[in-house]
């Protein structure tokens, strides 16, 4: 090649080089955070929000832009923290958001500045990230677009965000003292329980199945191809089952164990339909607004309620679109406790529904493959293409189900709008069906059909260290915790990032936790000993060394329960070299994923089953690596890694001002 053609390559790198450096921008943020009233789901109650909004103010920002959130606690009586789920915070990790490990918590009346740079286009959100506040309300979205002249390797017309969560009627406070009790409250009882003593005062008066009323009599036939379900109920301590037919909701019999009614002692297999959607627990929301208690498709699904509130705060999300054309929906998913299943109708529920393209998980392109609905566990996010090539005389609706528990919550509704049909025509078809709570093969088959998209980075061929972490849910004291290598995490008072910057003594447990479980441990059945212990120890991981970590799942306490665990990664991508069932053994090594297996900061391991993950400890600072539902973490599930920490820059003093690192502050101890 001539001098002349390379000079003049060399000269339009460097020109765009410049423009990309130009065009990045600091984008400045000035926020409040405080508890506010909202009726998210017509209920009014207090949550977290910033700036008097809830869900938080969206992020829009470019690739390469430095964002810097100017952030205020006003709560009346606590401190605060935000995380930046998704960001690595590469060079910055005191601005990671995380109370107890990046920083101290913002004290009321308080000031602190988060400022980083977000590198790489896509979906991501904000969340609180100090004891339960995430699931108070308190998060948003982040949007990173791709830098001036850069562009995603998809083409669409128009764009939605969809941030997803659920909701408590009870405060975290409730929460909170409740998983920290002895006896165990559950997060999920109060408000079951609530609508329980409702439900005890009004029985439903009509038998009826399938939304035809009928006599005790006539019932075996009627049941039909809903027997099994039907039938299963008479004896069963948990007695409370949902058909979600193309007709209707249903409950089949009361829905529980407390319930001295007659009902009980029905000699015959007998659905009962309520009055009302079936109690929930949460309320799922989409935008932060949902519909607790009653169905916006209610002219639709026989016996549910109308929805009657006008209130503005929950009015369904409207997704306003032209026929025949793509739309990019970013889905993100910062629910407290629910798997959730999105899903968009079709005229027809005979017919599938609307098709949808995967074409980016937290952050990353996936080689793009086609799907009737995708699941989304907590800490995830996707992009999907739509293309609005069904009838459009009509609108559809978008639905958000629960996956992996048996639900006791009504799906959450919006409308597809296909203009210009007016948004308040409802659709005239049922919203789509989900796939059954527990069918676990189908969301198997979604997660591994998730691939790196060519040409994305590969990870390195060997590991320097591997991790086995087996999740436990265990006993200490009489208090329920959840385990990983018979370790509940515990945080201590101090952050570790300024602890372990500073060489504090004493600031933490000593001592590294455990590489592996024992291998006569059987992961299929409850612990024998389930008694754990509590430690605030860490992982210290050589800087720069290359770690698999094998999440190995287990049966919980009862017997035959494992549950979905969506773990999440700070300050990383990993790539997720497999997945299986049943115990990881040597020999799995073999089946990894080396070629295409996709990056992402979020990973689900599956009831029974194990998931492996590579990353490289590039990023000098102290992350957590936990799971993402918050009850969860609350409970102890969660490890610390911590790598290169003597490389971390100079930490901001308003990030240590509690604990030893306060102390040595106020003593000037510090450099
Ligand atoms: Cu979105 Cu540590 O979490
Ligand atoms: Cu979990």
């Amino acid at each position: 090649m001539a001098t002349s053609s390379l000079l003049l390559i060399a000269s339009c790198i460097i020109s765009v080089l410049l423009q990309a450096a130009s065009a990045s921008k600091t984008r400045h943020f000035k926020w409040e955070v405080g508890y506010i009233y909202a009726s998210p789901d017509c209920n009014e109650k207090i949550l977290m929000g910033i700036n008097g909004q809830f869900p938080g103010p969206t992020i829009r920002a470019k690739a390469g832009d430095t964002i810097h959130v100017e952030l205020k606690n006003t709560l009346h009586t606590e401190g605060v923290v935000i995380h930046w789920h998704g960001i690595r915070q590469l060079g910055t990790p005191w601005a990671d958001g995380t109370a107890s490990i990046s920083q101290c918590a913002i004290d009321p009346e308080e000031t602190f500045v988060y400022r980083f740079r977000v590198e790489k286009a896509g979906t991501y959100f904000y969340h609180g990230h100090y004891g339960m506040q995430r699931a108070a309300g308190l998060y948003g979205s982040l949007i990173v677009d791709a830098a001036d002249g850069e562009a995603e390797p998809f083409r669409y017309d128009g764009e939605f965000n969809l941030l997803l969560s659920d909701w408590y009627h009870q405060s975290i406070y409730d929460q909170t003292v409740g998983l920290s009790s002895k006896p165990f409250r559950w997060i999920g009882e109060p408000q079951v329980n609530n609508a329980l003593a409702t439900y005890r005062r009004n029985p439903p008066p009509v038998i009826r199945v399938l939304g035809i009323e009928t006599t005790k009599s006539k019932l075996k036939k009627i049941v039909g191809p809903h027997k099994q379900q039907a039938v299963r109920y008479r004896d069963s301590p948990i007695n409370q089952k949902r058909l979600w037919g193309p007709l209707s909701w249903f409950w089949l019999s009361p829905p529980t164990e407390q319930l001295t009614s007659p009902f009980l002692r029905q000699e015959e297999p007998i659905a009962y339909r309520t009055h009302q959607t079936p109690p929930a627990s949460s309320t799922l929301l989409i935008n932060g607004r949902g519909q607790y208690n009653c169905s916006l498709a209610a002219h639709l699904i026989e016996g549910s309620n109308a929805c009657e509130s006008t209130s503005k705060d929950c009015a369904p999300v409207v997704l306003r679109v032209l026929p025949n054309k793509t739309y990019r929906l970013r889905i993100a998913s910062t629910t407290s406790l629910s798997s959730l299943n999105l899903a968009i109708g079709v005229s027809k529920p005979s017919l599938a529904n609307h098709k949808m393209v995967v074409v980016e998980a937290d952050g990353n392109h996936v080689e793009p493959f086609m799907v009737d609905d995708i699941d989304i566990y907590s800490g995830e996010s996707y992009s999907v293409l739509l293309t609005t090539d069904q009838n459009p005389s009509s609108n559809y609706w978008l639905s958000i189900g629960v996956r992996g528990r048996k639900p006791k919550t009504s799906p959450a509704l919006a409308i597809v709008n296909y203009r210009p049909n007016s948004p308040s025509k409802l659709p005239e078809s049922s919203p789509p069906i989900a796939p059954e709570w527990n069918d676990y093969n189908h969301s198997k088959s979604f997660s591994y059909r998730i691939l790196a998209r060519r040409g994305a980075p590969k990870p390195p061929q060997r590991a320097d260290r591997r991790i086995v972490l087996l999740n436990t849910q265990n006993k200490i004291d009489g208090y329920t915790k959840w385990s990983i290598n018979n370790i509940s995490l515990a945080l201590p008072p101090t952050p570790y990032l300024g602890s372990m910057r500073y060489r504090l003594k004493n600031a933490f447990d000593a001592g590294t936790p455990p590489e592996n479980f024992p291998s006569s441990y059987d992961v299929m059945r409850p612990p024998t000993n389930p008694n754990s212990t509590q430690s605030s120890n860490a992982y210290v991981i050589r800087f720069n060394s290359t770690v698999d970590v094998i999440l190995q799942n287990a049966n919980a306490l009862a017997v035959n329960v494992s549950e979905i665990h969506p773990w999440h990664l700070h300050g990383h991508d990993f790539w997720v070299l497999g997945y299986g069932d049943g115990r990881f053994d040597e020999k799995d090594v073999a089946r990894f994923n080396l070629k295409n297996p996709p990056l992402r900061n979020t990973v689900v391991i599956f009831p029974y089953g194990w998931t492996a993950i590579r990353f490289v400890a590039d990023n000098p600072g102290v992350w957590a690596f936990h799971c993402h539902i918050e009850p969860h973490l609350h409970m102890g599930m969660g490890v610390i890694f911590a790598e290169g920490v003597e490389h971390v820059g100079k930490i901001p003093k308003e990030a240590l001002l509690c604990g030893m690192t306060g102390k040595m502050l106020m003593d000037n101890h510090l450099p």
